[in-house]
C-alpha cells in the first residue's frame, strides 16, 4: 500500500549556537513527484533535508516519511529513503565498479548480479571508461554521477538529491535531469534542493522557496510566477544613459521594475497589454528609445526577488544594485503571498 504522502513535516527547527539554520519549515510531498526545495547558500536547504534523511535531530517540530517518524522510527525511515549529494559516501582508493560492487553486496544482491548492476548503471552514467580508476582520480561531475549511481542500487522509494547539479557542466546537467525524471517515471518519489531556479521550474512538480530558515513560497512553479504578476515585460533601452529616467517613468505606473545596466534592460510585471501601450507612449514622449519589447511570464529570478526581497546569489549583501527599492515594492504582504500561492 502506497502512502499519499512521501513526506510531510511540521515545525521543524535545527538551531547551530545562535543560529536558526530551519526555523519552522512546513513541507508537505506527495508521493510519485518530483519536489524541488529552492533558495540560496546557507538557506538552510542540507540542514532540513538532514532532519528528514533521520541525519540531524531536530530541536523542535516533527516529520513524517511514508507516516513513519523521522525521531521514533528512524530504522524504517533509513529503509526507505536515500540520499545522495553533499554526503559522498563513497572509499577514495577503490574504483567506481568496487564501490558499486560493495554497495549492492550490502544491499543483499549476489556477487554475479552486483557485478551486473554496478556495469549497467556505469553505462547508465557514462562512466564505463573510468570503471576501474580509483575515485581521488575522479572530477567532480563523476563522483556526483557515482554518487547518485550508488543510490539507484536499491532505488528506494525517496531519494533525496541535495544539490545534484551544483557545479556540473550543462550536458552533465541535462543527464543529470534525464536520470530524475527516470526515477520518478519508475516509482520514486525525489526531493531535490537547488540553487538553480530553471532546474526548480523544469523538473519540479512543486517547489519551496526557501530563505534564512523559513518558507517563504510554496507552489507550483506557474503559482510562484503567478504570485509575482500575471506578465513581464521586458524593454530593452537604445542608450544606457536613459536607463534612470526610464525607471521614473516606470514607477509612476506604481509597478517595480529590476533593471539590468549592462543590457539596458527594464522588466516590469505589468497588468495587460493597456499598461503596456501607456507605458510606451510615455517612453516617447520623453524621447527615450527602445529597440526590444517582449512579455513573458515572469522567470523564477524575479520571483525570487520578489518574495525574498534580495536576488538569489545575495547573501546579506544586495547583488541586484538600482533593485532594491523595486525589490521591496514589489514585495507582497504575507496574506497576498498565500492566498496566491493557495
Ligand atoms: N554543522 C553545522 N554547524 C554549524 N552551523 C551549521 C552547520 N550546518 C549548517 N550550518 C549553518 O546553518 C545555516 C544553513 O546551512 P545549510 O542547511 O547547509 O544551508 P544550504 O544547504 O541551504 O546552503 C548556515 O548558516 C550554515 O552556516
Ligand atoms: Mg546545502
Amino acid at each position: 500500500m502506497t502512502h499519499e504522502w512521501a513526506v510531510e513535516a511540521h515545525g521543524l527547527v535545527r538551531t547551530f549556537g545562535d543560529n536558526r539554520a530551519v526555523d519552522g519549515v512546513d513541507l508537505s510531498i506527495r508521493t510519485g513527484s518530483v519536489y524541488g526545495v529552492l533558495g540560496p547558500n546557507g538557506a538552510g536547504k542540507t540542514t532540513t533535508i538532514s532532519m528528514l534523511a533521520t541525519l540531524l535531530r531536530p530541536d523542535a517540530g516533527e516529520a513524517r516519511v511514508f507516516g513513519h517518524d523521522v525521531v521514533r522510527e528512524a530504522q524504517v525511515v533509513r529503509q526507505l529513503i536515500g540520499v545522495t549529494g553533499q554526503y559522498a559516501s563513497v572509499d577514495e582508493t577503490l574504483s567506481a565498479t568496487e564501490n558499486l560492487v560493495i554497495f549492492s553486496r550490502l544491499l543483499g544482491l549476489g556477487r554475479a548480479e552486483a557485478r551486473r548492476k554496478a556495469a549497467e548503471l556505469l553505462e547508465t552514467f557514462g562512466l564505463t571508461e573510468a570503471a576501474t580508476r580509483p575515485l581521488k582520480n575522479f572530477s567532480g561531475g563523476m563522483r556526483r554521477r557515482l554518487d547518485l549511481a550508488a543510490s539507484l542500487i536499491a532505488q528506494p522509494p525517496l531519494i533525496f538529491l541535495d544539490e545534484p547539479t551544483t557545479g556540473l557542466d550543462p550536458r552533465t546537467r541535462a543527464q543529470m535531469w534525464d536520470t530524475i525524471r527516470e526515477l520518478v517515471a519508475t516509482g520514486s518519489t525525489v526531493v531535490l534542493t537547488t540553487q538553480y531556479l530553471d532546474e526548480a521550474d523544469q523538473l519540479a512538480d512543486r517547489i519551496a522557496v526557501i530563505d534564512r530558515g523559513r518558507v517563504v513560497a510554496e507552489g507550483t512553479a506557474d503559482e510562484l510566477k503567478d504570485a509575482v504578476g500575471n506578465q513581464s515585460l521586458q524593454l530593452g533601452l537604445v542608450a544606457a544613459a536613459d536607463l534612470g529616467s526610464a525607471l521614473d517613468i516606470v514607477t509612476t505606473f506604481g509597478v517595480p521594475a529590476t533593471t539590468s545596466p549592462e543590457a539596458r534592460r527594464i522588466t516590469v510585471p505589468v497588468t495587460g497589454p493597456d499598461e503596456v501601450t501607456d507605458l510606451l507612449v510615455r517612453l516617447r514622449e520623453a524621447r527615450i528609445a527602445v529597440d526590444s519589447i517582449s512579455m513573458d511570464k515572469p522567470s523564477l529570478d524575479e520571483v525570487f526577488l520578489t518574495l525574498t526581497g534580495h536576488g538569489v546569489a545575495a547573501d546579506g549583501e544586495d547583488d541586484t544594485a538600482g533593485t532594491a527599492a523595486a525589490g521591496d515594492v514589489a514585495c507582497p504582504t504575507t496574506s497576498t503571498r498565500e492566498e496566491a500561492l493557495r
